[in-house]
């Protein structure tokens, strides 16, 4: 039976992070995967979660079974965080999963439990994972055109165009923020008429928020999901925990599906349930429940805050000095996007050899298609790599 098998694709991402581990060069730099590094190169454990931890370990008198939906503590306080006060929980259902990959996953098996006919619409580019999941499952899928071909901004006619085409009851996957891997958003204006074109459709949107509050901050950047749960009759949304409180390793994540009314609610609840049951049972508890604590604690909520906005504007001084730095060394204004774009990503623009030689020659690391962690890079590191690019560029 064994033998039958045949190897998959590595994941282009995971390849690379193991491609660095192998570099012996010390002067390596990586901006590779989506991992929040601060200036000394360190995946800092949040202070909120240490001491949320540290409670945690007094406090817990038992690691019996949760419920399969989780902690509904959790599910409530980030309901209440993508969603605002206004979060409609009478048609909210909601199951804590193992990180915000377990929630896509999740609201897929969802999707296809329901109507095994219906398209998923994806961005193009989007998370290389997004694709591959959906692949993995059969579920039928459509690519919309997102990125402009000349430069690094939201194509919004082409996505409108493409998207018009979606039809009743397909989804569509919109990154909620700081969109992976382009860094360019959508305009709160661009939000509204995406959502009148979902209205027009009937087109379900399904919104992978990984990133709030690494974007313009923690209640701007729910404004296309708030937006969205606002109007629309259907949603689903696969909200991780692993970037904005550092649990990656926790595998922290909520799905949650916005159903029309209260009474189909308690299906899509039951439905979720036994979607976990059939997959891994009981979603983990570790992280939900330290997540839970910070948010529903105010001295801890506070912290956790302020450290998350030092992160934010720390990726976004980084962002304007790698702008500066490149309008600079190129005299023009070609990577002046780098500024404007918000969160962990930026592309480019250069091509896949350009970034094998940025590897080869000078240790930068990152993704084939030339997106790169911002927050891989310190103020010593922006004008190393600027230097290299502009080498890579004239060479
Ligand atoms: C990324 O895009 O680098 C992150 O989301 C990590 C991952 O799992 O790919």
């Amino acid at each position: 039976m064994l033998t039958n098998l045949t190897p998959q694709p590595a994941d282009k991402i995971l390849a690379l992070m193991q491609m660095f581990r192998e570099d012996p060069r010390e002067n390596k730099i990586d901006l590779g995967v989506g991992v929040y590094k601060n200036a000394e190169g360190v995946t800092p454990v949040m202070r909120a979660v240490k001491t949320a931890e540290r409670q945690l370990v007094d406090s817990q008198t038992t690691k019996a079974y949760t419920s399969l939906a989780g902690d509904p503590a959790f599910a409530k306080a980030m309901q209440s965080l993508v969603f605002g006060d206004t979060a409609p929980t009478d048609r909210l259902a909601a199951v804590a999963t193992p990180g915000g990959t377990g929630a896509i996953r999740q609201g897929l098996e969802l999707m296809r439990y329901a109507d095994k006919a219906a398209t998923i619409w994806l961005s193009a580019p989007t998370w290389p994972n997004h694709p591959s999941i959906v692949r993995y499952l059969g579920i039928p899928m459509r690519e919309y055109r997102y990125l402009a071909a000349e430069r690094p901004v939201v194509d919004f006619d082409g996505m409108m165009a493409d998207l018009a085409q979606a039809r009743t009851g397909d989804l569509v996957l919109l990154h909620g923020c700081c969109h992976n891997p382009t860094g360019a958003n959508l305009t709160q204006q661009q939000w509204g008429q995406v959502a009148d074109l979902l209205e027009k459709t009937g087109a379900v949107p399904f919104v992978d928020i990984a990133y709030q509050g690494f974007g313009d901050g923690l209640e701007e950047d729910a404004y296309g999901p708030r937006l969205l749960a606002g109007r629309m009759p259907e949603m689903i949304v696969a909200a991780s925990c692993s970037k904005n409180f550092g649990v990656y390793r926790e595998r922290t994540g909520l799905l949650m599906a916005l159903a029309p009314d209260a009474k189909t609610k308690g299906e899509v609840q039951a439905t979720l349930n036994f979607l976990n049951r059939q997959n891994y049972s009981f979603p983990p508890d570790h992280g939900a429940r330290v997540v839970q604590m910070i948010l529903d604690d105010p001295a801890l909520r506070a912290d956790w805050q302020a450290e998350l906005e030092d992160v934010r504007t720390g990726m976004l001084g980084l962002r304007e000095q790698l702008a500066a730095e490149l309008r600079q060394r190129t005299n023009s204004d070609r990577f002046d996007f780098i500024a404007e774009h918000r969160g962990m990503f930026s592309r480019l623009g250069i091509s896949a050899e350009k970034v094998a030689r940025l590897r080869e020659e000078h240790g930068i690391y990152m993704i084939g298609d030339s997106r790169m962690n911002i927050a891989g890079l310190n103020s010593a590191t922006v004008p190393i790599l600027a230097e290299a690019i502009v080498a890579v560029m004239n060479e």
